[in-house]
This record gives structure tokens, sequence and C-alpha cells, in this order.
């Protein structure tokens, strides 16, 4: 069964993408699962970050990003995604053997919006009103995205902050939406604005908020977190600011275990795992090939 996350928020600098790689690398080291990573964010920091520049420049190079892949079948066709998957990305390996993980991406790049506007245009005669025009492309990229149901155990789908045609597409495919937040002054109303857009779409999907860069002593945060908690389902963990989360973000040319990876912040991927893993099992949602 596959299972869609996307992660979003629509406030930027929340840990979409820390969260995004916390997944990716724990889904696919410490459960063997068969992960996608789909990066949809145009300032391409997850794409960095799994594949190292090198690889991303060369992706570039040779049109191989998700803006490629969206444009190339705006119409109704099915098409060779195939072509616009990297292969074993990430800077982490399994002992024993070394072999890397079976972490697969599709980057972005930094034309994915002008991409979008492309996309936009050749679909302005969609439907009779801009609206329904907007409907027909967020279906559009659902569909695509699910395209992928059945050749991984694990897709995640990180969102650019904003809500453009390209992040509702992404939340319309998903079965699960995680929406990692600082628990600072405006994060009750941003993400109580964010769920609320959230449950008017058409569809089931089970959406959990995530605290990151969380001072542990903080009683600030506590008290923020107690408010939104209250009112929005959290996934469980908390995840600390930690700096060994922040260097994880750094792509290193020769592969690491997991642990020498997130070193302090290590505990904080188990327990995103485990919750990911109980959500799983309380909610069943998926798709079957
Ligand atoms: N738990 C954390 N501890 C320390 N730094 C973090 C943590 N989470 C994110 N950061 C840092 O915050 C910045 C924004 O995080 P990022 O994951 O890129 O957010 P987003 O994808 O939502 O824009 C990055 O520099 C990242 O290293
Ligand atoms: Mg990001």
């Amino acid at each position: 069964m596959t299972k869609f996350i996307a992660i979003s928020n629509r406030r930027g600098g929340v840990g979409k993408t820390t969260g995004t790689m916390m997944l990716a690398y724990s889904f696919a080291v410490l459960g063997f699962q068969r992960v996608l990573v789909i990066d949809l964010d145009a300032q391409s920091s997850t794409s960095i970050t799994m594949m190292g520049h090198e690889r991303w420049r060369h992706a570039i190079d040779c049109t191989k990003t998700i803006g490629d892949l969206l444009l190339e079948i705006y119409g109704d066709e099915e098409t060779g995604f195939e072509n616009y998957i990297a292969h074993y990305a990430g800077d982490v390996h399994i002992a024993p053997g070394n072999r890397k993980p079976d972490i697969d991406v599709i980057p972005s790049s930094f034309e994915l919006d002008h991409r979008e506007r492309e996309i936009m245009l050749m679909n302005s005669n969609a439907g009779p009103t801009i609206d329904k025009v907007f409907d027909k492309l967020q279906t559009r990229v659902a569909q695509i995205l699910r395209s992928f149901k059945g050749r991984y155990d694990i897709v995640l789908m990180d969102c650019p902050p904003g809500l453009s045609n390209v992040a509702w597409g992404a939340i319309k495919a998903a079965d699960y939406v995680i929406v990692p937040y600082i628990p600072d002054m405006t994060a009750e109303d941003n993400v109580g604005w964010f769920l609320s857009r959230l449950s008017a779409l058409d569809g089931t999907r089970e959406v959990r908020v995530l605290p990151n860069r969380v001072q542990l002593n903080s009683p600030a945060h506590a008290g923020i977190m107690d408010s939104v908690h209250n009112l929005y389902q959290p996934l469980g963990p908390v995840i600390p600011a930690r700096t060994a989360l922040a260097n994880a973000l750094e792509f290193r040319a020769s592969s690491q275990p997991i642990r020498t990876k997130f070193g302090l912040g290590m505990p904080t991927v188990e327990s995103l795992f485990r919750a990911m893993l109980v959500l799983f099992e309380t909610t069943n949602r998926g798709s079957h090939q």
C-alpha cells in the first residue's frame, strides 16, 4: 500500500524540509521502505539536501525536475515519469555492506514557479472561470502525483510555502498532511487558518500538526503548544531546536550511517518514525495498486 504524505504549511522556515528529510531517512533506513521524495518547492532545499548540488544541477541540465514533469504532461496522457526520478539519493548508508537506502527523489528547480505559470497559461481555457481552471490544474497535479502509487511504500511531498496550485495539488493527493509549525506568537492563527482551508476540501485526509524548533525549557513554547494542540490534533513528537538537526540539512559527499548524520537529533528521528507508524496503524489510509 502506498501512503502519500504532504508536509505543508503556508508559512516558510517552519521545518517542512527538515521534517521531509527526517521522514525520508527514517522510513527508508529504520523501516526498510521504498521512499519517493517529491520536492514541490522552487527553493529546492530538499533537492539539494537529498542529492547534493552537483547531482541536482545535473538533473536541471537534463530537464529532470518536477516542473519539467508537470509541464510535459499537462494534457491527460500518461507519460514516462520514470525519466524524472533520481535513484538512491541521500548521504546515508546502511550496514552491513554500506548500501544506499531506497530513497528516490524528483527534484525541484528555481524555475518551478515559472513552470507553474506556463502550465496555467496552457490550461487557461480549461474552465469557464478562473476558479474552475485552478480546480482542474490542482486535480491534474494530484493525479500526476498519485500516479506513483504501487511503486513506493511512502511518497513524501515537500510543499512550498504559500498556497499555489501545486501546493493544493499535493494536498489533494495526500492521505496524510503533516503541518510543522514553530510555537511562536503567530502559530495558533497561522495553523488555524491553514487547517480551516484544509477542512473545506473534498475527500478525507488525516491532518496532524508537528511543533518544531521547540525550546524545551520555554514555558512560552509549552503554553502555545498546549493551545494549538487543544484545537488541532498533534502527531505526537516535539522536535527540539537542535544544531544537529540544522546540520543534518547539509549534504555530505561521502555517505555515513544515519546515527552519524543526525547525531543528537537521532532520538527525535526515531520518535517521529514511531509516531508515523502509530498514525498508520490507527488510521489505515493509503492506496493499493
Ligand atoms: N529542529 C530544528 N533545530 C534547529 N534548526 C532547525 C530545526 N528545524 C529547522 N531548522 C532550521 O530552520 C531553517 C528552516 O527550516 P526548513 O526545514 O528549511 O523549513 P521550511 O522547509 O519550512 O522552509 C533551516 O535553516 C533549518 O536548518
Ligand atoms: Mg523547505
